[in-house]
């Protein structure tokens, strides 16, 4: 630790920290423009000045180290002056279209200039213009407005992996750009708006939507995958103008992945608004005592192993554990939270939650993925794989793959497609043994066929994965309700009927909590089906009541990520025209048909999820294990063939980015270069 006095107040901070981060300890704000506490440091805007007693200049705090008994004064003549001449500089060549400019009211520039600027300029020469780039669907380019930070450059090539960004020429010629033009081939693009500290870098399907103090922020959990990352959601009226990231350090740090930004525009599209039955052959308009009673005319005299429901990926838990309450009511037990067939063990939760914890990756020195794209499936975990690869150190990352191959942002050892590799890791396996750290990531491909997960548990109890101090073996889900319903034991066992079971008129009356992740012509044809959720999408088109529900966006609800975080999302607008909250409708039609379920409002059906299982009371922290932990059992013996890709494409999984024309561009713009072939270097093994 380093001690220095920083306007009279003594603080202590790391040695080798800099000397800006000893200022922010010292609660001194800094202004700065190419500082950015995720990135590595440029020093090239100057705007971070502060005077060091006997440096005979000021210095630029963020590229200076900290030294014991160093005093510092971060507001002196000195300071203020140099500042002022900086921001002088800066503005030389800035167009000033604030009125015009989609950063107005957010733009760093524009406040700082306010704090610490002059009120007039020197300079009389015409101000330069740049070209505007295309960066594809995602980001807007004003490329006049760029003060020449390398925030971006840094981003693309440090954090995202894909270092497609640079400056060509020098000086006042100097320019951003792409060097040939071509949509950014990342699935992180829209943080580049984020941090650009000016105007240069905008949200084109943003653009000139609305100021940002026309908008209502409201707090809430990402559901397009199931990494939990905390946003911040935007809205004007009933409409969700845009979607940011909320910083949280232990989940997303202050990122967010491009298809949970920017497929807000899918929540008004292809909407279901009011309740829909199916008479003559048709979809109907309905009111919702119709509905109900279409359903409860049908249920009548069904016995209750007639009866199933599949709940869906996208399911906060109120609703999956109301719907499961009616079912028993009901006689049944046929409640299946799998409509893509992976095979889990609920034994114990261990066995099916990111159990090391996605800030404990950087701890990591060696990660065997099994049947997962931890880019597609979960970017801003991949993001973190990446992160301790470029964080390098003796005990540099090395990462092995079985699967479809993939480029990862990171060098990677493929040791074949299909679980016959598990066998056999070959000079891998040495290396795991050695890692202090290491870990396994087993996706969802790879549970879907026999004898996997038991595989894997043992590969990681036989090379040192489990230890008093260290829990290295972790479940990569990708669908956001799916820890939640395996929580509430959503997963069928002996007489009740799993999702195949329930398949090919297995029972009568079918109930989809927003369940589109299969195939619907797999459906029984005599099965009657009730569909509860908000988008046309493809269990709508198979139903014979649709239900209209809220979107994640539209109600209070409680989510729990892959590493098994309870988190609650926020309702930022009312949903629309006749959409209700998905566990009120179960419960309005539980009183219709005599089976009133005992909770009426929002604190009652948490208490009776905690009351399911214990972990729903403890929101916000991820679980830790520690020790031994009884082993899965096995569900057969390995069998299957290669793993396939989970998704077709990273941009449309869900009804809710199916329905986005921004991911829709996506695909056309940047999706074939996502699938790119791989161009990092693959990982060599010094043994081999
Ligand atoms: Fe104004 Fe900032 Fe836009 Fe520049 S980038 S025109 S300072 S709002
Ligand atoms: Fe900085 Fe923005 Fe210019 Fe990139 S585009 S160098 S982030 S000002
Ligand atoms: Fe220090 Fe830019 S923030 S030089």
């Amino acid at each position: 630790m380093t001690k220095l006095t920083i306007d009279g107040i003594e603080v202590e901070v790391p040695a080798g920290s800099a000397l800006i981060q000893a200022c922010e300890a010292a609660g001194r704000e800094i202004p700065r423009f190419c500082y950015h506490e995720k990135l590595s440091i440029a020093g090239n805007c100057r705007m971070c000045l502060v005077e060091v007693e006997k440096a005979p200049k000021p210095v630029a705090s963020c590229g200076y180290p900290v030294a014991e008994g160093m005093v510092v004064h971060t507001d002196t003549p000195m300071v203020r002056n140099g500042r002022r001449g900086v921001m002088e500089f800066l503005l030389v060549n800035h167009p000033l279209d604030c009125p015009v400019c989609d950063q107005g009211g957010q733009c760093d520039l524009q406040d700082l200039s306010m704090g610490y600027g002059g009120d007039s300029s020197r300079f009389r020469e015409t101000k330069r213009a740049a070209k505007d780039k295309y960066f594809g669907p995602i980001v807007k380019t004003v490329m006049t407005r760029c003060i020449h930070c390398t925030r971006c450059v840094r981003f693309a090539s440090e954090i995202a992996g894909v270092p497609e960004l640079g400056a060509t020429s020098r000086g006042e010629d100097m320019e951003i750009g792409t060097y040939v033009e071509h949509a950014l081939s990342s699935e992180l693009s829209g943080n580049l708006v984020d941090i650009c500290p000016v105007g240069a870098l905008l949200s084109k399907p943003y653009s000139y939507a609305m100021r940002p103090w026309d908008l209502k922020s409201t707090p809430s959990i990402d559901v397009l995958d199931a990494v939990g990352s905390n946003i911040r959601v935007d809205a004007r009226g009933a409409e969700v103008m845009r979607i940011l990231p909320l910083a949280n350090d232990d989940i997303n740090e202050s990122w967010l992945a491009d298809k949970s930004r920017h497929s807000n525009d899918g929540l008004k599209r292809r909407r279901l608004d009011q309740p829909w039955v199916r008479r003559g052959g048709r979809l109907v308009r309905a009111t919702w005592d119709d509905a109900f009673d279409a359903m409860a005319t049908r249920l009548r005299g069904l016995s209750g192993d007639r009866i199933g429901a599949v709940v869906g990926n996208l399911c906060d838990a109120e609703s999956m554990v109301a719907l499961r309450d009616l079912m028993e009511r009901l006689g049944s037990h046929n409640v299946d939270c799998r409509q893509d067939g992976a095979d889990y063990s609920t034994a114990h939760r261990a066995h099916y939650v990111f159990g090391t914890g996605i800030a404990n990756l950087e701890q990591a020195d060696a990660i065997l993925l099994v049947g997962t794209n931890p880019r597609a499936e979960a970017p801003l975990i991949n993001a973190r794989i990446r992160k301790r690869y470029v964080a390098g150190g003796p005990a540099g990352l090395k990462v092995a793959a079985i699967g479809p191959r993939a480029e990862l942002t990171y060098p990677v050892k493929w040791l074949g497609d299909g679980p016959e590799a598990l066998a056999d890791l070959g000079a891998f396996a040495d290396l795991l043994r050695a890692a202090k750290r290491p870990v396994i990531i087993v996706g969802q491909s790879a549970l879907t066929q026999p004898g996997v997960l038991a595989a894997c548990w043992k590969i990681a109890q036989d090379h040192g994965m489990m230890t008093p101090e260290w829990h290295g073996f972790n479940v990569l889900h990708a669908a956001a309700g799916r820890v939640a319903a395996l929580d509430l034991g959503l997963v069928p066992s002996g007489e009740a009927k799993g999702f195949d079971a329930m398949m090919g008129g297995g029972v009568d009356f079918l109930w989809l909590l927003g369940a589109d992740e299969f195939d619907t012509r797999r459906i029984g044809a005599d099965t009657f089906v009730v569909y509860q959720g908000h988008h046309g999408d493809a269990g709508a088109a198979r139903a014979d009541v649709i239900l209209p529900g809220a979107a994640y966006t539209e109600k209070n609800g409680t989510y729990v990520s892959t590493e098994g975080r309870v988190q609650h999302g926020e309702l930022a607008v009312f949903p629309p025209g006749e959409c209700r909250e998905d566990w009120r409708i179960v419960r309005a039609f539980s009183g219709v048909i005599g089976l009133t379920l005992p909770y009426d409002d929002l604190d009652a059906v948490r208490a009776r999820l905690a009351e399911v299982n214990p972990v729903f009371n403890e929101a916000g922290a991820r679980p830790s294990f520690t020790g031994d932990i009884p082993a899965p059992e096995a569900n057969g013996a390995i069998s299957g063939g290669a793993f396939e890709p989970w998704f077709a494409t990273y941009y449309q999984t869900d009804p809710i980015s199916r329905a986005s024309a921004t991911m829709a561009a996506c695909i056309v713009e940047i999706g074939p270069r996502l699938g790119a072939p791989l161009t990092s270097q693959p990982l060599q093994i010094a043994a081999e």
